[in-house]
């Protein structure tokens, strides 16, 4: 069996094999509805998306009337490249989410399939409530990889990937509250047969 390897790797890969345009396609939808949530009733919002891939949902936002501003974190150097040549306006960073934390505040974080790739999401959620995050901002995380799901349990083997958390709902719910945040609420978007949806937790500082 081929030995795994770290996620950063192999998306790093992905997006040198053009596999990142499919991605953002399939999550697309649940991207639209995540930001729906997150921007309801925000007047003027910056917006930080950790884990940005090739940044297609920095450039979306960046369109929003509202948005002062919008970057972008990823940890393959591939994706950051491919954000960087699509989008000179906007500011993209190549980071390890583990450690990294930004210059300045923003009023919404923004996550979609990526946090379970972390080593400790626990210590992650911890750090965004501490440094990321201004009083009152928001942090949005979508997620297919949980256990109720149970059809995308097979991920790290399909994929070689060697970090992947396999949490439950309830559990995730527990981690954003015990890093601080509040008013949290979860819902899974387009659930049907063989799949339980995108798990799309919401919480507040
Ligand atoms: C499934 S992709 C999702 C990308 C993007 N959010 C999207 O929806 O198209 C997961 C992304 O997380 C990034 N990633 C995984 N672990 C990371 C880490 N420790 N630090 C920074 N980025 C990481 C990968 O490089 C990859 O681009």
């Amino acid at each position: 069996m081929e030995k795994k390897r770290t996620p950063t790797v192999v998306f790093g890969e992905w997006a040198e094999r053009g596999r990142d345009e499919g991605m953002a396609k399939g999550h697309q939808q649940a991207v639209d509805h995540m930001l729906e949530v997150a921007l309801k009733s925000q007047k003027s919002f910056s917006f930080l998306d950790a884990g940005c891939g090739n940044g297609w949902v920095v450039r979306q936002v960046a369109k929003h009337p509202q948005c002062v501003s919008a970057s972008g974190v990823d940890g393959a150097q591939q994706m950051i490249d491919k954000a960087q040549t699509y989008d000179s306006k906007n500011h993209y960073t190549c980071a390890d989410l583990d450690i990294w934390k930004p210059n300045s505040a923003v009023d919404i974080v923004h996550s979609m399939e990526v946090v379970y790739y972390l080593k400790d999401p626990s210590a992650f959620l911890e750090n965004v409530y501490n440094c990321w995050l201004s009083e009152g901002g928001v942090l949005i995380v979508g997620l297919a990889f949980y256990k109720e799901n149970a059809v995308s349990h097979s991920w790290p083997e399909d994929c070689g990937v060697s970090i992947m958390h396999l949490f439950s709902e309830k559990h995730w719910i527990e981690l954003f509250q015990k890093a601080g945040f509040k008013e949290v609420e979860s819902t899974r978007f387009g659930s049907k047969e063989n799949w339980s949806g995108t798990l799309i937790l919401r919480g507040q500082k």
